[in-house]
């Protein structure tokens, strides 16, 4: 398939759902096919990586979940998420305020959140179905603050999250289904080109948005303990390579990123 063309997105759209994610996965274990798309304009029990909750309670934001069918193997599905955190970048970077000349500029927080000014706009939970060295299904579950919520954000996210308005002039804001369906496109064209040419297809796209990241010294505390190093870049895995002070460089899957002095969060997959 080339690399612009896109399946025929199915979107079901919903006024409230417990999860997106939660009812896409049991569709794809039904057997749904790839672009099927699920919406929500409210999720009660929207959740985020590591079992967090995801806060998603009106239609501020967009919460979204698509089923992709890799055919490459498992071994790969690290660069999934990857794929999905550079197609949302992608999409946002074609926004007025967002572009190549602008000051703030969509930035990838590796695996996959995407932030905008440091903050973070937009969750990504990519869950799977593998088999032995097969990958059954996908469900790529976006999470993406388009306003501010009228009641603010919560406390405890309220100096991380930031929203899509405060950085896109308002005559220029796209509309909520303007925006899924770009997003869509960026993050199914981000998957074709790993599908078509592999991780190196996509490596050094990630990088490039991972700017503030690359070259810095970060912690990672994973189950193992905290690790320590300079972010160097992705392994064929997509997972991130750290240099530690006597030169040795190692990968880290999973685990709570800190850089500098502000919190990076990052889980796996
Ligand atoms: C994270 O950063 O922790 C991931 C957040 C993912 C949130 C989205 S909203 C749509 C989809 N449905 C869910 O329940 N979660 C994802």
């Amino acid at each position: 398939m080339p690399e612009e063309s896109q399946p025929f997105f199915h979107v079901l759209h919903f006024e409230q759902l417990d999860s997106t994610n939660a009812w896409l996965r049991k569709m794809a274990a039904g057997g749904v096919p790839e672009g099927t798309v699920i919406w929500a304009d409210r999720q009660t029990a929207g959740r985020g990586r590591h079992g967090r909750a995801w806060y998603s309670t009106g239609n501020w934001g967009l919460w979204f979940s698509m089923v992709l069918r890799p055919t490459f193997p498992s071994q790969n599905a690290g660069w999934l998420s990857i794929a999905a955190g550079v197609g949302v970048a992608s999409s946002l970077h074609r926004l007025s305020g967002l572009g190549p000349e602008s000051a703030v500029r969509p930035e990838l927080k590796w695996p996959n959140d995407v932030l905008l000014g440091g903050r973070k706009v937009c969750g990504i939970l990519c869950e799977t179905s593998i088999s032995g060295s097969a990958l059954d299904w996908a469900v790529v579950g976006i999470g993406l603050n388009r306003l501010v919520p009228p009641e603010g954000f919560p406390e405890d996210i309220r100096l991380t999250a930031a929203a899509l308005e405060e950085f896109v002039p308002e005559s220029d804001m796209p509309s909520a289904q303007e925006l899924v369906s770009s997003i869509l496109a960026g993050v199914y064209g981000a998957y074709r080109r790993l599908s078509d040419g592999g991780a190196d297809a996509l490596r050094l796209q990630a990088e490039a948005l991972m700017g503030s990241m690359l070259g810095k010294e970060v912690s990672c505390a994973t189950p193992a303990g905290t690790l320590s190093g300079i972010a160097m870049g992705l392994d064929s895995h997509g997972a991130l390579v750290l240099r530690d002070a006597r030169g040795v460089e190692f990968s880290v899957n999973a685990g709570d990123v800190s850089l500098g002095t502000g919190r990076f969060i990052q889980e796996e997959l």
